[in-house]
């Protein structure tokens, strides 16, 4: 243990399986206290074993950390207090919070419940909030705190394709992550953001595989993104780089989102807007028709349409 974390806490959601437990054994490697936190669902996010999180805060000791459960659902406002709570009151302060927890529920738009789609914000954007909001409000009167939140390359539609619900979710963590970082950096609090690429539960599920295979099919996801996601390496060989975001050697690095997995590492430009064409609306009055079919192939002059039509 090299004790580049010893005497911060965290809270880590998520932390009974996959990348959360990963993450939890990393920080507990380097000398964190950790609250793991997991409610033990499937993939699709239903029923509660307090098995995994039981398991990896038993594995979090072994380094020496100090480790303890808990079992509560992350979309629920008041179980994420319970959350930053149980590792205040525990440990003495709550310095660190990585929000891992996620599930997966795909269908295509078309065919998308109201459950699968509150269900999939739920857990991912407003479990979020949820553990943000209450973290931080400790973090800015102690005037230190480090957040890592979890998108995915699902952010931006990338790979999407019967996901609109976790790409919605995915792209909402990480615009929540800019704006959080923006109001807190101030303070001494980062707020930064991954999108992993680890093999997990949830990205080797042979469903999930069956899925992926059907969008290349469809033409909805590219054959290298697809030899990407089924040939992840495992999650312990990613889980460092968060590690490092957690720590007080990354106090310069805030509002960033990073690309992680145990063969990359990379960083997302923010979104920009590209080409401009600037107008005089007070002298010239509104957009007419025919201006905007003038100037539209201009800001559209590197443009591709990623689903043009395709003929039955
Ligand atoms: N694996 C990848 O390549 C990949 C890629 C992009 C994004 N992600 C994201 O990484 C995160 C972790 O995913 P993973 O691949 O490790 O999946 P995983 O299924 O192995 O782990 C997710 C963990 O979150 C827990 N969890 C789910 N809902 C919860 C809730 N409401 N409250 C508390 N705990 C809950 C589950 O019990 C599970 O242990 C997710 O947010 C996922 O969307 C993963």
């Amino acid at each position: 243990m090299a004790g580049r974390l010893n005497g911060r806490n965290a809270v880590v959601t998520g932390a009974g399986r996959g990348i959360g437990r990963a993450v939890a054994l990393a920080l507990a490697e380097e000398g964190a206290n950790i609250v793991v936190c997991d409610s033990g669902g499937t993939t699709a996010g239903s029923g509660v074993d307090h098995a995994p999180a039981d398991q990896v805060a038993d594995e979090c000791r072994r380094f020496g950390a100090l480790a303890v459960a808990h079992y509560g659902d992350v979309a629920n406002f008041r179980a994420g207090a319970e959350m930053i709570g149980k590792c205040v009151e525990t440990f003495g302060r709550i310095d660190i919070l990585c929000n891992v927890a996620g599930i997966d529920r795909p269908r295509m738009i078309f065919n998308m419940s109201e459950e699968d789609w509150d269900r999939v914000i739920g857990v991912h954007l407003k479990g979020t909030f949820n553990l943000t909001r209450h973290a931080s409000a400790a973090m800015r009167q102690q005037r230190y705190g480090r957040i890592v939140n979890v998108s995915s390359d699902a952010w931006l539609g990338i790979g999407g394709g019967g996901q609109t619900n976790y790409c919605a979710a995915k792209g909402g963590i990480a615009s929540f992550t800019y704006a959080v970082a923006r109001e807190m950096g101030k303070y001494g609090v980062t707020c930064n953001a991954i999108t992993p690429n680890a093999g997990t539960r949830m990205s080797q599920a042979p469903e999930t595989l069956a899925g992926f295979a059907k969008r290349v099919e469809a033409g909805l996801m590219r054959p290298d993104e697809y030899e990407l996601l089924i040939s992840a390496p495992p999650p312990e060989q990613m889980a460092m780089i968060v590690a490092y975001l957690c720590s007080e050697a990354a106090s310069h690095i805030n509002a960033c989102v990073f690309g992680a997995s145990g063969d990359m590492l990379s960083y997302w430009t923010p979104p920009v807007q590209s080409i401009r064409v600037m107008r005089n609306c007070k002298r010239d009055g509104r957009w007419t028709w025919e201006e905007v079919e003038r100037h539209l192939p201009t800001v559209l002059s590197s443009y591709i349409n990623p689903a043009p039509i395709k003929e039955k």
